[in-house]
């Protein structure tokens, strides 16, 4: 079902200060950035192989993110797994009886769709489903 891990998600309270670590200090390359309104954050993500490292910080206290923060300070927030159908995905999961945060996918960054799962089901690590974008458009094999 998973392909692979997209993304690790962190998150921070100071963005330049996060970058001045990942992007200066450990020299990874930043492909992008965006206020992602719809979940509430500012995302950066790194590059890192076909890899990346999503720095998060939250757009406001009452945001999930901001949440996170004020309950745990900043570290690790979520992993990321890359499917390559994640409405098929989602529902595989929910018709074998996991809890998910996102009921239907959503809007990411780059133009993603997302879904989380309920860190109760999930050994509390939360987990994200990452279709990207243009996943449909790719040749099938
Ligand atoms: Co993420």
């Amino acid at each position: 079902m998973f392909g692979r891990i997209d993304h690790i998600g962190i998150a921070v309270e100071d963005l330049d200060a996060a970058l001045a670590l990942y992007e200066g200090r450990f020299a990874m390359a930043q492909s992008y950035r965006e206020v992602v309104e719809e979940q509430g954050v500012e995302a950066v993500l790194l590059d890192l192989g076909e890899n990346h490292v999503e720095l998060l910080r939250p757009l406001g206290e009452e945001t999930p993110v901001g949440r996170f923060l004020a309950r745990k300070g900043p570290g690790i927030h979520h992993v990321a797994y890359q499917v390559p159908d994640i409405d098929a995905a989602l529902a595989a999961l929910q018709e074998a009886g996991m809890r998910t945060i996102d009921e239907r996918p959503r809007i990411g960054i780059r133009g993603s769709r997302v879904a989380f799962l309920h860190p109760a089901a999930t050994g509390a690590v939360l987990t994200e489903l990452v279709e990207p974008a243009g996943a449909h458009d790719e040749p099938r094999r």
